[in-house]
C-alpha cells in the first residue's frame, strides 16, 4: 500500500510553512518562505495577501516534490493561520483591495477607545483592543471602501478564509476559532452578532460562514481531489498539536508573539485578571472546547528587531550566545510594547522602553534583557491564568521557534518556578492543523491516537534563588509601569 500523508499549511506572521506529516506525526517534508513586513507609518503593520497566496502555492508544490509525494498520497490538507489579520478582497476578481492589516497594527486605537468594554467582553470574551479584527475592517470601510462593501462587491476574511477561498476557487468560510478573534462573533451562539455588526457598521454580506475547525470544506484545485479538512487559528492549533484535550492543560507558543492557552472545557470561563476567553477548537459537530488565553504581542519579534532594526546580531539564534557573554542583565530591562501591551495589561497606547541604562551596560546585557522580557511576560500571564482558573500551573508545555534557545527555556523555568517541557515535534502549530484535518477524514481515529504520538524532548527545572527572583520581578513591574506611562 502506498504511504499517505497529511499536509499542513501554517500561514504565520513572518512566514508560511507547508509541512507533510505521516501517521506517527513525523515531519516528512518542510517548505518555508518568509514574506515582507511593511511598516508604512509608526504603529502600522501590513502584509501583501496576494503575495502570501502565491507563496502558499509554491510551498505546497515544493513540500510535495521534496518528499517525492504525489497529490493522490495526500489524505487531507489542514490550515493554521496568524489570527485577527484582516484581508478584504474583490468578490468578482479575487484581488485584495487594500494591504492586509496585521494583528500587531495599532492604527485603530482611537476607535477602540470609544468602545463599551463591558458589552464587548460579555458578547465576545475579548477585551477591546486594536489587536482584534473588527476595528481594522471598520477602518478600511471608513477609508474609502464602504460604498463597495454595501453594494456587496467586497469580502472580508482572516488568512484562513483568504487561503480557502483561493484554494477552492470561491468558498467563503472561516472556522469558529478564527471567528472568535474578530470581536464580531457571539461566544455563546457561535454566530456573527447583529448588534456588534451594527456597532462597527460592517455589512453581514461581506463576512464568511462560520464552520467547525475540522470537517471537509471542499477540495483544492491545486491538489485534485484532496479534501481541505481543517482551519484553525495558529495558537489554537498549537494547543491541539500539544494534545491539551483536557481542562487545565496548557501550552505556550513562542513565535512572533507568545500565546499561552489553557483548555477550560465545554463552558467558556470569563476572566477577571486580564486574560481573554476564546474558542479552543471544535471538531466536526462535536462540543466546543473553550480556552483562556494570555496573549503576548512581542516575543520573537523583539529578537528580530535586535537583528533587523538594530543590527546587534546577524541571525536570531545568536541572541543566546550574546546573552551568554554576561552573567545577568546588569540592571537593564526591556519592555517591548511595540503594539501596546496585551495580556494582562491591555494598554494599546503603551510604547516600548529600555530602563536601567548605565555606561556599564553592553550588548550582552541588552540580549539578556531581550530574553528576560519574554520570560517575565510569560510570568505575568501565568499569574493571571492561575488566578482565573483557580488552578496552579505545575509545568509549562512550550513550543515554537524560540524554544530552540536553551537559555530562554531555563530563564522561563526560573521566573515561573515550574518545569518547562518541550515536545519532540516543535512544529506544533502545523501538527495541530494536520491532526484536525486527519481526524476529519479518518486518517487518525480519535484523540487517543494523537496522544500516543506525544513525546517530550527537553525539560528545564527552576534553580533561581527566590529572593533574587522576587526582586527582579519587582523591577520588571516598575519597567512595565514606565512603558504605560510613556504612551503614544
Ligand atoms: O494572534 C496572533 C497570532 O495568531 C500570531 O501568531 O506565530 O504567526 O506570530 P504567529
Amino acid at each position: 500500500m502506498t504511504d499517505r500523508y497529511v499536509l499542513a499549511i501554517d500561514q504565520g506572521t513572518t512566514s508560511t510553512r507547508c509541512i507533510l506529516f505521516d501517521r506517527r506525526a513525523t515531519v516528512v517534508a518542510v517548505a518555508r518562505g518568509e514574506h515582507p513586513q511593511s511598516y508604512p507609518r509608526p504603529g502600522w503593520v501590513e502584509h501583501d495577501a496576494a503575495r502570501i497566496w502565491r507563496d502558499t502555492q509554491r510551498l505546497i508544490k515544493r513540500a510535495l516534490s521534496e518528499a517525492g509525494v504525489e497529490s493522490s498520497q495526500v489524505a487531507a490538507v489542514g490550515i493554521a493561520n496568524q489570527r485577527e489579520t484582516v484581508v478584504v478582497w474583490d468578490k468578482a476578481t479575487g484581488t485584495p483591495v487594500a494591504p492586509a492589516i496585521v494583528w500587531q497594527d495599532t492604527r485603530t486605537s482611537a476607535l477602540v477607545e470609544r468602545l463599551d468594554a463591558e458589552l464587548i467582553r460579555s458578547r465576545t470574551g475579548l477585551t477591546p483592543a486594536t489587536y482584534f479584527s473588527a476595528t481594522k475592517v471598520q477602518w478600511l470601510l471608513d477609508n474609502g471602501l464602504r460604498a463597495r462593501a454595501e453594494r456587496g462587491e467586497l469580502l472580508f476574511g482572516t488568512m484562513d478564509s483568504w487561503l480557502i477561498w483561493n484554494l477552492t476557487g470561491g468558498l467563503h468560510i472561516t472556522d469558529v476559532t478564527n471567528a472568535s478573534r474578530t470581536m464580531l462573533m457571539n461566544l455563546t451562539t457561535l454566530e456573527w452578532d447583529d448588534e456588534l455588526l451594527a456597532l462597527f457598521d460592517i455589512p453581514r454580506a461581506m463576512l464568511p460562514q462560520i464552520r467547525s475547525s475540522a470537517e471537509v470544506y471542499g477540495t483544492a484545485s491545486l491538489l485534485p481531489g484532496v479534501p481541505i479538512a481543517a482551519a484553525i487559528g495558529d495558537q489554537q492549533a498549537a494547543l491541539f498539536g500539544q494534545t491539551c484535550f483536557s481542562p487545565g492543560e496548557a501550552k505556550c507558543t513562542y513565535g512572533t508573539g507568545g500565546f499561552l492557552l489553557m483548555n477550560t472545557g465545554t463552558e467558556p470561563v470569563r476572566s477577571n485578571h486580564g486574560l481573554i476567553t476564546t474558542v479552543g477548537y471544535r471538531i466536526g459537530a462535536g462540543e466546543v472546547a473553550y480556552a483562556l488565553e494570555g496573549s503576548i504581542a512581542v516575543a520573537g519579534s523583539l529578537v528580530q528587531w535586535m537583528r533587523d532594526g538594530l543590527g546587534l546580531i546577524a541571525t536570531a539564534s545568536e541572541i543566546e550566545t550574546l546573552a551568554g557573554t554576561v552573567d545577568d542583565n546588569g540592571g537593564c530591562y526591556i519592555v517591548p510594547a511595540f503594539s501596546g501591551l496585551f495580556a494582562p495589561y491591555w494598554k494599546s497606547e503603551a510604547r516600548g522602553v529600555i530602563v536601567g541604562l548605565t555606561s556599564y551596560i553592553n550588548k550582552g546585557h541588552l540580549a539578556r534583557a531581550v530574553l528576560e522580557a519574554t520570560a517575565w511576560q510569560t510570568r505575568d500571564v501565568v499569574e493571571a491564568m492561575n488566578a482565573d482558573s483557580g488552578l496552579t500551573l505545575t509545568a509549562l508545555n512550550v513550543d515554537g521557534g524560540m524554544t530552540a534557545d536553551n537559555l530562554l527555556m531555563r530563564t522561563i523555568a526560573d521566573f515561573l518556578q515550574v518545569p518547562v517541557v518541550r515536545p519532540m515535534v516543535a512544529e506544533t502549530v502545523s501538527l495541530g492543523a494536520a491532526y484536525a484535518a486527519g481526524l476529519a477524514v479518518g486518517y487518525w481515529s480519535d484523540l487517543r491516537d494523537l496522544r500516543n504520538n506525544r513525546h517530550s524532548a527537553g525539560r528545564w527545572s527552576p534553580s533561581m534563588d527566590e529572593a533574587r527572583r522576587a526582586a527582579e520581578y519587582a523591577n520588571w513591574k516598575r519597567a512595565v509601569e514606565s512603558a504605560v506611562f510613556f504612551s503614544s
